[in-house]
């Protein structure tokens, strides 16, 4: 691991790693934010993100629990069909690729360096600060054609906690799948869906 994406690590965890490559995330915080309605009409797509401005940990936690994290015993924060729960988040960082286990609330190092020149042909995707992808696990969803609609749940929790956090963010369809699967390092049996970038927006 660089430097720098073990510097990120520490900070992350203000603690301890689970794992030399693997990032502990702070447990999120699941109270507060805006109403529901406020929230609702702040929710926008933004593209011109302040590319200084990383996303500090607990602020990636809150994003990732809202987006796709356990609220109860085996269900999450998104529905899906038939409860398959097909879809796994990788993330994308200046540091490395990561999927998010959400179970444990860890970050797994899949590699470290900064791959977001693969996140998406849109040039605001290859420098904004996070860039979230969505995976299906088609074991799970043999010829499901519900999971894309499962994406759209996931995406519009993003949206919504980005509309309450003040952060930007915009859903894109606009990826290389091959590029992202050799970057993620997936299975034949694991497909990009869709990708979404998120940043604090340039002031
Ligand atoms: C499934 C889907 C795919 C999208 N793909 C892209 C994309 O590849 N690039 C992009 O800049 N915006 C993309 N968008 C964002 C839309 O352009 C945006 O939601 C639309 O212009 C409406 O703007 P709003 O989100 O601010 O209401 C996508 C939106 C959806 C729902």
């Amino acid at each position: 691991m660089e430097i720098k994406g073990l510097l990120f690590a520490l900070c992350v965890t203000g603690s301890l790693l689970a794992d030399a490559q693997d990032i502990n995330l702070p447990a999120p915080q699941k109270e507060g934010g805006q109403p529901l309605m406020q929230t609702l009409a702040k929710r926008a797509t933004t593209r011109d993100f302040d590319t200084q401005k990383e996303i500090d940990p607990q602020t990636l936690s809150n994003l990732l629990w809202a987006a796709w994290g356990y609220n109860r015993e085996d269900k999450r924060t998104a529905p899906s069909a038939m409860n398959r729960q097909e879809l796994s988040l990788c993330v994308i960082t200046a540091h490395g690729a990561y999927r998010y286990d959400a179970r444990q609330n860890v970050l797994r190092e899949i590699a470290a360096g900064d791959f977001r020149k693969s996140a998406g042909k849109q040039p605001f995707a290859q420098t904004a600060p996070l860039n979230i992808v969505f995976v299906a696990d088609l074991d799970k969803a043999p010829g499901n054609d519900m999971m894309f609609v499962d994406c759209g749940f996931i995406s519009q929790n993003i949206y919504l906690y980005c509309a309450s956090a003040g952060l930007g963010t915009v859903v894109r369809g606009s990826f290389d799948g091959k590029e992202l699967a050799t970057v993620l390092n997936l299975t034949d049996k694991e497909k990009v869906l869709l990708t979404q970038s998120v940043g604090y927006p340039a002031r």
